[in-house]
């Protein structure tokens, strides 16, 4: 661990090609013919926004909000008058995004946007600290934003990408704001909620030794693929979504926690696999939108049929059996220490 600007990734060439037939051709490949077909045959719940009561006073955590998902999770939330803060590495990008929403016509909600970069765990503490400082409440914590099947890069703290950006980063996120989600749960009715957006493509991963996942050296063998890496980190979070509901559970606080796959959805996610990206961008019309996958993170985030349910995995805004490595509570415990170690 430490900081660490290696950009050559670990193993081979050859034996990063056959880690990328692997993990990106047969794996990624098998993934997307299963979802497609799962989402096929079902229909996304949908809320009515006007109909269900406002939360006005309420405040949601966002990470990303800028594009894709969070967009149209941002507008739901607005319509539902909540207070949303975004954590967005650009502000003007922010910005944007709110404003094209007032445009779109919503006019409830209101939303603050401050500086979160997820590949610096330095940013993540000022981000979740400043909340604590501004805010005596936080209702629901909802962990977006993502990226996915990158290049090989080591972050300032000098973890591989994925694992921080989509994992380690939400992990201290959540440990800065529990102890605001716990006391406005313990003042409401209804349950606070924290909500994963973790993926189908966990089930691709076969996490066996945790802690390779925190070294520099990171890799089967020693071989890299950012196919892999994907795979892990949303496993890591369902992993992380089992044991800290878990553990609320018994500490019988009134949070859950929750993992959720929002549809596979051609957004700005995909521009790192190139022609197949485009691709999937041309046959949009096959696909989910995001405003579909954003109704299923609501689903996860607002729906009272699950609300004394916390720990589960859903996908199509149902229930789903998680990669059983999720459910394994030894390894659950071993990523909670070495997270707990590593931020
Ligand atoms: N789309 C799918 O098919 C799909 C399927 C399964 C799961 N998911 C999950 O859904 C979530 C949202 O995906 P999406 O499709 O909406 O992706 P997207 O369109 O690429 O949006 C990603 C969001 O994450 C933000 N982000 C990326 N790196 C960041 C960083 N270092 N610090 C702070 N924010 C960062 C981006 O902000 P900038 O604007 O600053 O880049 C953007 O707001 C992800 O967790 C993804 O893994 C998506």
């Amino acid at each position: 661990m430490g900081r660490n600007n290696e950009i050559t990734p670990p193993g081979s060439l050859q034996e990063r090609f056959v880690s990328f037939i692997w993990y990106g051709v047969i794996m990624a490949g098998w993934l997307g013919l299963i979802s497609f077909l799962d989402e096929a045959f079902h229909t996304v719940k949908k809320f009515n926004y006007e109909a269900i009561p406002k939360r006005k006073g309420e405040v949601v955590v966002l990470t990303g909000g800028t594009r894709g998902i969070g967009f149209d999770i941002l507008k739901n939330l607005l319509q539902m008058d909540y207070h949303v803060i975004m954590g967005v590495r650009k502000i003007e990008a922010g910005l944007a995004a709110v404003e094209t929403i007032r445009k779109s016509g919503v006019k409830s909600g209101t939303t603050q946007c401050l500086p979160l970069d997820l590949k610096s765990l330095t940013s993540v503490r000022k981000f979740g600290e400043t909340i604590l400082k501004e805010k005596d409440r936080v209702d629901i914590l909802l962990n977006n934003a993502g990226i996915m099947f990158e290049p090989y890069e080591l972050t300032e703290d000098g973890f591989e990408s994925h694992f921080q950006v989509n994992y380690l980063s939400h992990f201290l996120l959540t440990q800065i704001l529990l102890p605001k989600l716990k006391s406005t749960g313990a003042k409401k009715s209804t349950c606070c909620r924290i909500v994963n957006v973790s993926s189908v493509a966990h089930t691709a991963s076969a996490i066996r030794n945790v802690k390779e996942l925190a070294s520099p050296k990171w890799g089967f063998r020693n071989m890299y693929s950012g196919f892999r890496a994907y795979y892990d980190s949303k496993l890591c979070q369902v992993l992380s979504t089992k044991y800290l509901d878990a553990r609320l559970k018994l500490e019988g606080t009134n949070v859950h926690v929750y993992a959720v796959h929002p549809g596979v959805i051609p957004t700005g996610l995909y521009s790192s696999i190139g022609i197949f990206g485009q691709i999937m961008h041309w046959l949009a019309k096959f696909y989910r939108n995001s405003d579909e996958g954003a109704e299923i993170v609501m689903y996860a985030a607002i729906s009272p049929e699950i609300e004394s349910e916390g720990g589960l995995y859903m996908q199509n805004s149902e229930k789903r059996a998680p990669n059983k490595i999720a459910e394994d509570h030894t390894i659950q415990k071993t990523l909670w220490e070495l997270s707990e170690t590593c931020v």
